[in-house]
């Protein structure tokens, strides 16, 4: 390599933020110990940018800033190439391929695909070439990451995204509210604009190109067509402003009856020529203030947005007009205007009687008989699961069913049915179910992760798109743990064959350090944490149990008897949908033959999807433990709930190896992850038990030996109420202070052969929106502890309005020395319509091997 230069330009460090606000981006000071080979990171940087807006301009910052944080060295920037080639004067030089070849005319282009970038690092030289000058960014973040995690060592690695569409997809609403988001309000848009600081945007832009994420859809799917006034226009052009030094380009979510509704004609079909002219006129409009434009998003005739079938015209009728628009304004720099077309349309008013209706048929149904009718800017987005989200689903079988038509997967960063940020869930091993899953299109391997990326029926688009849904909490998903998803979901998105674990790693030390034991609890917890999840809240295919309102807390009868078809099909008998060919709804038919055989039959169907493929008795055996479908299920429940027991317990043993911001935060959530996997895996096993009738083998369910219910304590200033659904609270019932004002109590004296020790002290209450009650609780008069209902608050959004799986959770307080004839005694100070809700105390006696 022949380089060298001069460069003069001061250094600035990133001040170390403990709030989240740098997320893997810290660049913290790297310990002494892993410093011995630093001194070869060069002293000097030469950024060939052409402009200050250019990513490699932003490149040499980021270089500037990363070393001064992690290394404490000021290294100087040019903007120059060297003048003459001297190896012995050693730098970081970044640029473009093409910059560099002008110049010295050596890098080989031919291997690079667009996005992609060539690290070199050979002693004291650096080299990063882009294909572009994102290329060049990511090039310059992985040579930071490698410096941040301590690695000094040589490398010559050429790196190309396997996929050219890596989006990320945000549900802000202009007036900063954010649609299943779970971290405080948007930070693009407030009060009907965009808004005027875009620092958080930078901000946002910058950690997404460290993940090599090239483009935001910056506004809801549900989306509001105001949008595309002028005014609006401008304010998108604002933020694509605030993210291009960045890579990420912007792109923008439609409303299909935006003509109608906003340009006040009489018609929205995509066929009438007047609707074409309208929508070209808003995609000049937008490439005026917006000249690099990633594209449009649009999810038409889907849970009540309008879309082409209104008219009697195809879906690819629908998108292929947005397509046409697009494609007037060329293809810059490799990338033209895309529509990514939304598969997730389906009838939200279909009948339970019909025992072959079936929302999961509802994509192939829609969309298999258009694969080749699609314009080429077009990619359809699938959901990975032809439901929702949910905690375990098969494939999506329309990535098996469109050959001739570009796709992408759609992830959920944002955890809307798998615990809302509020419970930990490392999310890429599920991912990782579907992208590696084997499709067998043709009896041909057809990993979904290489149709998605065009490699299987040759494609020249595709890719991810990820819903993340952040916001202006300084952590921007709304708790510090759920950023390893986002991380990952970058790294997947540039190399899907990446390891979750490994992933994992790499995110703890950028995020955390290098402690050896934060480490092992980070990797522990959240290996852990999908299994748990999925044990607690809906096990064997049967979807995740969520109260249909709040995607949160349980509320198993509410899947069904509605006509949203997240259906189980439970009755006094047997669970489960039957969507076999043979005598259900033909799902699995929707699956090339080889799959379709796995789980067309009963016994090759593997355990997990058991129910969603079929419908059996409780007595059922399953294959793998030989247990029957209601025993595992009680089993189940019992063990993900004794796992996330333990996740606030390895992380308490962390206490002082890291700043106590994250360490309490962290640590809050934990415990309330504990709690509330309790009140799943009671509703749950509770809800089932009294169903079916069966008691579980091991006696379990419905027994809670160390609980007294609120409602048998004596009650002063307080009053039984009954909850809904009952299995959401102990015994069904609650109390709640009969004013809004004063405050309750409620009173128990410990029996004669009550057994004097130690015990966990646990506390089951409701913690519902729109009120911070005051509770305390005493031992004979002595204060014990007090808390406030301020979940709110403290977990960064809120649940529920009334008492149900939502609002229930637990406190526990450890280690208390308990005698007969002890008084114990909780107060609740109603606040608002919040009535200082109280369930159950359960004491647990130390060393108890179950969590009462
Ligand atoms: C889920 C989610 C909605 C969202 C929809 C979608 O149903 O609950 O809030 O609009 O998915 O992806 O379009």
């Amino acid at each position: 390599m022949h380089w060298s230069l001069v460069a003069f330009c001061t250094g600035v460090g990133l001040a170390s933020a403990e709030n989240g606000l740098n997320g893997w981006l810290r660049y913290a000071s790297l310990p002494d110990n892993l410093r011995h080979r630093s001194a070869s990171v060069p002293p000097m940087i030469v950024a060939l940018n052409t402009t200050e807006t250019s990513p490699v301009y932003t490149a040499g910052k980021e270089l500037q800033a990363g070393i001064k944080g992690i290394l404490g060295r000021s290294v100087d920037i040019s903007h120059d190439f060297p003048s003459s080639h001297n190896s012995e004067s050693p730098c970081i030089l970044v640029g473009t391929a093409a910059a560099y070849n002008a110049k010295y005319g050596s890098a080989n282009l031919t291997s690079f695909t667009t996005d992609g970038f060539w690290l070199s690092v050979k002693g004291n030289n650096v080299l990063i070439l882009g294909q572009n000058e994102r290329g060049a960014l990511y090039g310059a973040f992985e040579y930071l990451s490698m410096v941040a995690q301590g690695n000094f060592s040589d490398v010559n690695l050429l790196s190309n995204p396997d996929a050219p569409v890596r989006w990320v997809n945000q549900w802000d609403n202009l007036d900063g509210s954010i649609e299943r988001g779970y971290a405080g309000p948007s930070i693009f848009f407030s009060n009907g604009a965009a808004v005027d600081d875009l620092t958080r945007v930078s901000q946002y832009a910058r950690l997404l190109s460290s993940i090599r994420i090239n483009a935001v859809i910056v506004n809801n799917v549900n989306a509001n067509a105001s949008f595309l006034t002028p005014a609006n226009i401008n304010g998108l052009g604002r933020i694509a402003d605030a993210m291009r030094p960045y890579g990420v380009r912007l792109g923008i979510s439609l409303n299909f009856a935006s003509p109608q509704t906003l340009g006040g004609m009489n018609t929205f079909d995509p066929l009438d020529p007047t609707v074409d002219a309208w929508w070209d006129n808003k995609t000049d409009l937008l490439y005026q203030r917006i000249p690099d434009m990633a594209g449009y998003l649009v999810k038409a005739n889907s849970e009540g947005q309008p879309g082409p079938l209104t008219y009697n015209r195809t879906l690819a009728d629908g998108a292929n007009m947005f397509a046409r628009a697009l494609k007037r304004h060329g293809n810059r720099d490799g990338n033209g205007g895309i529509v990514m077309f939304r598969a997730f349309v389906y009838n939200n008013h279909i009948n339970e009687t019909d025992w072959k209706a079936d929302r999961a048929n509802a994509a192939v149904d829609f969309f298999k008989h258009l694969d080749g009718q699609f314009e080429d800017n077009v990619v359809v987005q699938i959901k990975y699961g032809p439901i929702d989200f949910q905690v375990r689903e098969p494939t999506s079988p329309l990535f098996a069913n469109l050959f001739n038509t570009s796709t992408a997967i759609e992830l959920q960063i944002t955890q809307e049915y798998l615990g809302q940020q509020a419970h930990v869930v490392y999310l890429p091993p599920l991912w990782k179910t579907v992208l590696d899953f084997d499709l067998r299109v043709d009896s041909k391997p057809s990993l979904v992760r290489d149709i998605v990326s065009g490699q299987r029926f040759s494609r020249g688009l595709g890719g991810y798109a990820g819903v993340v849904n952040v916001g202006t909490n300084t952590t921007w998903l709304g708790s510090h743990m759920a950023m390893s998803n986002l991380y990952a979901y970058g790294r997947l998105a540039w190399d899907p064959a990446l390891d979750p674990q490994k992933m994992l790693e790499e995110w703890t030390r950028l995020t955390f350090g290098f402690d050896r034991s934060v480490m092992d609890a980070v990797t522990k917890i959240s290996m852990a944490s999908w299994p748990a999840y999925e044990n607690y809240t809906g096990n064997l295919g049967i979807q995740t149990l969520n109260d249909p309102l709040t995607h949160f807390g349980p509320n198993p009868a509410a899947q069904d008897n509605n006509g949203w078809g997240q259906w189980t099909r439970a009755d006094r008998q047997g669970i489960g949908m039957d969507r076999t060919v043979s005598n259900g709804t033909g799902f699995a038919g929707q699956y090339p033959p080889e799959v379709a055989k796995v789980y067309e039959n009963i016994d090759s169907t593997p355990d997990d999807l058991l129910l969603w493929f079929h419908h059996v008795n409780y007595t059922y055996h399953l294959r793998g433990s030989g247990e029957t479908v209601i025993q595992h299920f009680y089993n189940a429940h019992y063990a993900g709930a004794e796992t996330a027991q333990t996740f606030a317990t390895q992380w308490e043993s962390l206490r002082g190896k890291m700043d106590d911001e994250r360490f309490n935060d962290i640590l809050f959530k934990l415990k309330f992850q504990a709690g509330h996997s309790i009140v799943w895996r009671d509703a749950i096993t509770g809800f089932y038990h009294n169903l079916s009738g069966i008691p579980d083998s091991t006696g379990r369910v419905g027994h809670h030996p160390w609980r007294m219910e609120a409602e048998s304590m004596m009650l002063q200033g307080y009053r039984l109420v009954s909850v809904d659904p009952p299995e959401t609270a102990s015994n069904g019932t609650a109390i709640v202070t009969t004013s809004n004002s004063t405050a309750g109590s409620a009173v128990a004296k410990l029996p004669d052969d009550f057994k004097s020790g130690q015990y966990d002290i646990a506390i089951g209450y409701f913690d519902v929106i729109g009120g911070r009650a005051h509770y305390g609780a005493f031992i004979n008069d002595e204060p014990l502890e007090e808390w406030i209902g301020d979940l709110e608050d403290k977990l960064g959004h809120a649940f529920s309005k009334k008492l149900d799986g939502s609002s229930a959770t637990r406190i526990t307080i450890p280690g208390i020395k308990l005698e007969k004839g002890d008084v114990l005694k909780i107060v609740g100070a109603p606040d608002g319509i919040e009535q200082a809700p109280l369930d159950y105390i359960a004491l647990i006696p130390a060393n108890a091997n179950m969590v009462d």
